[in-house]
């Protein structure tokens, strides 16, 4: 497995999570590599997804993962923090969703979010996005993301690539069943309903992550032999290109980081 989208998804979490051991919920593990190493760093992780054989995958690797919605997941328990990587934006109900992750959290408890902003595209980011990937498959080094799609799903309707690069991003994330929440949707209701005190906001490389599904899907599709170490210097040097592009603002960061604490509860005395 490439692990360098897992790595600067944990570099993240840990300048921003509550020093080990501590109890944390992920959302949307997906397979749990994330949760996966969480526990190895030495936190209790619970894991969920409506996903089941993604559940099952995750299970496999140890993590303690269940089948379950956000929207309805219910425990006893209170957490110290709450991740969610790339999971938030897919939930059908946002508000709900930000209510639930609130209402799991101990007081003073963080959740942390890594996700995308869709919406930051333009012209010259999606053109060099779309530009790298196709010389990329050219190379025989991925496989893009719009032919891994056809290869799972023969029937699906191809993207019209003769269109501005823009426009096939916009294409590509518009009419998904529930509609996928844009960055600064996300951003907005954290800060609605955690107060603006606590929130820190990054932004982030993201392009990198596409380019590392890509190799994967070669590997197993094409059943290309590549080391785990080939692989892995391939999205690193992507993630190098794409960091370096962004710092000369020649393109948008895609990626967005947020992390915000609970503040305690304040109580109200009455005096009679
Ligand atoms: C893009 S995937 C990300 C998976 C994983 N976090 C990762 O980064 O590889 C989004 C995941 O969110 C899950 N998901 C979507 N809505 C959910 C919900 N309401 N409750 C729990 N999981 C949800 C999906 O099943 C999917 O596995």
């Amino acid at each position: 497995m490439t692990t360098v989208g897992v790595n600067e998804t944990i570099k993240f979490l840990r300048g921003v999570l509550p020093n080990a051991p501590a109890n944390v919920l992920e959302i949307g593990c997906g397979k749990g590599h994330v949760a996966k190493r969480l526990s190895d760093l030495g936190y209790t992780v619970t894991a969920i997804d409506t996903n089941e054989s993604a559940i099952k995958f995750a299970q496999g690797l140890g993590v303690n993962a269940h089948v379950s919605n956000i929207l309805k997941y219910q425990t006893d328990q209170k957490f110290d923090a709450i991740v969610g990587v790339r999971a938030l934006h897919h939930v059908s109900d946002l508000s709900l969703a930000v209510t639930s992750i609130k209402n799991l959290l101990k007081s003073g408890g963080v959740f942390a979010l890594e996700e995308f902003s869709r919406e930051n595209i333009d012209h010259n980011t999606a053109k060099w996005y779309y530009d790298s990937e196709y010389l990329l498959e050219a190379s025989g080094s991925i496989i893009s993301r719009q032919n891994a799609d056809l290869l799972r799903n023969p029937k699906k309707t191809p993207e019209l690539e003769d269109t501005s690069p823009q426009v096939r991003w916009n294409n590509r994330h518009t009419g998904h069943q529930p509609p996928l929440h844009t960055g600064q949707d996300m951003l907005n209701e954290v800060l609605k309903q955690f107060g603006a005190e606590s929130v820190r906001f990054q932004t982030a490389p993201y392009f990198f992550r596409y380019i590392i599904s890509g190799i994967e899907d070669k590997i197993s599709f094409d059943k290309v032999e590549k080391t785990e170490s080939d692989a892995n210097r391939l999205a690193e040097l992507y993630l190098k290109i794409e960091e370096d592009t962004i710092e000369e603002s020649k393109i948008k960061p895609m990626g967005v980081r947020i992390s915000v604490t609970l503040r305690d509860g304040c109580l109200t005395y009455f005096l009679l």
